[in-house]
């Protein structure tokens, strides 16, 4: 059984009296010590599909389909249960470690208030814990790390703080929504690897999201890549990095700075923006700036299928039946 089982996931959210789609028939897995990278430009709905596994859609969102957890339906579920589940279970951070710590209290505070409340645990054994934790995401001097206020802490120290907090409950399953965006590039490459180093200590699945396919190379098992709120390709990292077959991932990758068979450093940016939720083309939502565009793109939806064994893509050109 995978720990994490997406089928089928949309979500619609009201926009100007009427549902807009935000997400549409998302099907995703993830096991123990694995690391699933979702990636994908602005508003594709990485976030949202996140939210929905922590039960943290906004209260009018319509969601269908399946979300399941061990083998629990987590659709339907409501607040009390996934308070319980979140944090023990679940844990997520996110991208400004700023907004789950609280301002006014200590690290220590903070995560012995956590551990007591989720693990029941003793004032010492919890003080005794939090230095643990915070040795374990590899903070320097765990002592004085925990006497400290969040805004004595440097940004990547923080995101450190927010990480042992997320794991303080020992859960199974982290998700990361741009854990790294808001820090520089020397310290965002620290802390990916401390997520590495995470899972192959403490036997979780991680679920990251960015839309850096940098952070994604060296990190993740699996790669599901997002476009306008659908899954357009997904398979084992090596292989979408080696063989990208969606003409989106293809430009995706291409606009990583990256070196050329001459030797030096090229890229070529992503042509157009994408479209915004709802306002997505009839037949293959990426035609407009696909460049092996054919005629039966623009009016048929391509579905997701294997091109290769455990690979699959979502496109006319490229995918099973071309
Ligand atoms: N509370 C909300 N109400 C209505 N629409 C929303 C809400 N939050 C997000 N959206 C819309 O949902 C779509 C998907 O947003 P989401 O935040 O999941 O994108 P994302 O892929 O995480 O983008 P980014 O890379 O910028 O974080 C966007 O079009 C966004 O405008
Ligand atoms: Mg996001």
């Amino acid at each position: 059984m995978s720990l994490l089982e997406i089928r089928d996931l949309s979500i619609s959210l009201p926009a100007n009296g009427r549902m807009l789609p935000i997400v549409e028939g998302i099907s995703l897995s993830l096991n123990r010590g694995e690391v699933l990278g979702i990636a994908g430009e602005s508003g594709s709905g990485k976030t949202m599909s996140a939210m929905a596994v922590m039960g943290l859609l906004p209260k009018d969102a319509e969601v269908t389909g399946s979300i399941r957890y061990e083998g629990r339906e987590l659709i339907g579920l409501g607040e009390r249960d996934f308070r319980e589940i979140r944090g023990r279970d679940i844990a997520m951070v996110f991208q400004d470690p700023l907004s789950s710590l609280h301002p006014m209290l200590t690290i220590e505070k903070q995560l012995t208030d956590h551990l007591r409340k989720h693990r029941k645990a003793s004032r010492s054994a919890a003080r005794t814990r939090a230095e643990e934790l915070l040795r374990l995401v590899q903070l320097p001097n765990p002592a004085k790390t925990l006497r400290a206020y969040p805004h004595q802490l440097s940004g990547g120290q923080r995101q450190r703080v927010a990480i042992a907090i997320a794991l303080a409950c020992e859960p199974s399953l982290l998700i990361a929504d741009e854990p790294t965006t808001a820090l520089d590039v020397t310290v965002q490459a620290g802390i990916i690897e401390l997520l590495l180093s995470l899972t192959e200590q403490v036997d979780i699945g991680v679920m990251i999201v960015t839309h850096d396919l940098g952070v994604l190379s060296s990190i993740a098992d699996r790669l599901a890549v997002f476009y306008a709120g659908e899954v357009v390709e997904t398979a084992r990292a090596a292989e979408v990095f080696s063989r990208p077959a969606h003409p989106y991932t293809e430009a995706l990758l291409a606009a990583v700075p990256h070196e050329s068979e001459s030797g030096e450093i090229d890229l070529k940016p992503m042509r157009g923006t994408p479209p915004s939720a709802g306002e997505w083309p009839e037949g293959c939502r990426f035609n407009p700036r696909c460049a092996y565009v054919e005629r039966q793109c623009y009016s048929v939806h391509p579905v997701l299928s294997e091109s290769e064994p455990g690979h699959l893509v979502a496109c006319h050109v490229r995918g099973a039946a071309s």
